[in-house]
């Protein structure tokens, strides 16, 4: 309620003392960049590029995707706080706007206090996949292979607070044992290695996987949701497959550094709104196993109220790994 009550007070404030209305009513004047903390061709930046597009045609003007990877999305989101409030520089960031601040002791940025929130924008579900020729033939032959193999087994992930991190702690934390982590700046350049053979597995997102499961590149064993996926069927749930404790679905959220005009980050909001109801990202989206969030949680308010709810969520379970 704090935090909210100062998001209000905040975006008041910065109505008062921001500079002027006509800057508010000339943007854009120049393009966009939206920085994106993980590499190019991975699973956040496959919404970023998808919305930024459309974004870019309401606004008439560029918004162009920066991929900033590097510990776990901390590096490019902190670029973000400390960027110019001008409307200019943007985050798309996800689920690791909530992790960060259990894992990292000397963390850049407050993910409630640095950020201007404009709207969430999806909730992607997650998939434990492996190599094609992983001799684990289904989930509950995997869960013994990683239990009898620990160590030996490779899991990639996209650094400490990325939601492959987090899906691998809870499957390790649900397994009682610890496999070899290998980190990447970004789930695509995993997703490679992966295919090639190198890694053994990840959880990643499905706007990471579904087509990659759907050409047989990959072995799939479980998605993260409560229920199945329209996209991949015959995928059972974890709970089915005999885990409990591994549910995470990544949501992800649009963000301006904090003190940005509340006229221009309305104006995003708005440009954001249109971009989730296009119906081209709205049946990408499907392709991938995901879905736009209702337009109510496109709101600053709403994404707000996420990022602190989620800290809260995932605290007890990353507090442990802090460093
Ligand atoms: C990515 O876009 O690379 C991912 O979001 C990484 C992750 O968080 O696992």
């Amino acid at each position: 309620m704090k935090t909210l009550m100062k998001l209000g007070l905040g975006l008041a404030l910065s109505a008062a003392v921001f500079a002027s209305p006509l800057q508010a009513q000339e943007y854009p004047a120049k393009e966009i960049t939206v920085v994106v903390p993980f590499s190019a061709g991975g699973p956040t930046d496959t919404v970023a590029r998808l919305v930024a597009q459309i974004m870019s045609e309401d606004l008439g003007k560029q918004v162009l995707v920066q991929n900033v990877g590097g510990a776990g999305g901390t590096l490019g989101a902190g670029q973000v706080a400390k960027a110019s409030n001008d409307g200019y520089t943007l985050l798309l960031h996800h689920i690791g706007m909530a992790t960060a601040p259990s894992l990292y002791k000397n963390l850049t940025f407050d993910s409630l206090e640095d950020f201007a929130p404009i709207g969430q924008i999806t909730k992607v579900p997650m998939t434990i996949v492996a190599r094609k020729d992983f001799e684990p033939a289904d989930a509950a032959a995997l869960w013994e292979h990683i239990k009898a193999e620990g160590e030996n087994v490779t899991y990639a992930q996209a650094g400490i607070g990325s939601a492959s991190h987090l899906c691998g702690t809870l499957l390790m934390n649900a397994l009682g044992v610890k496999m070899t982590e290998v980190p990447y700046q970004g789930a695509g350049p995993a997703m490679t290695d992966i295919i090639g053979g190198q890694i053994d597995m990840i959880c990643d997102q499905t706007t990471n996987t579904t087509n990659q499961i759907k050409a047989g590149e990959v072995k799939a064993y479980a998605v993260t949701t409560p229920e199945r996926l329209e996209a991949l069927p015959d995928l059972p749930t974890t709970k089915e497959a005999g885990l409990e404790n591994v549910n995470v679905t990544v949501w992800h959220g649009l963000y301006a550094p904090a003190g940005t005009d509340p006229a221009i980050v309305a104006r995003l909001q708005e440009s954001l709104k249109k971009a989730l109801q296009n119906e081209t990202v709205v049946q990408r989206f499907a392709d991938l196993g995901t879905a736009p969030v209702p337009q109510e949680d496109v709101s600053p308010e709403s994404l707000q109220a996420l990022v602190q709810e989620q800290i809260g969520v995932w605290k007890p379970i990353l507090e442990p790994l802090a460093k």
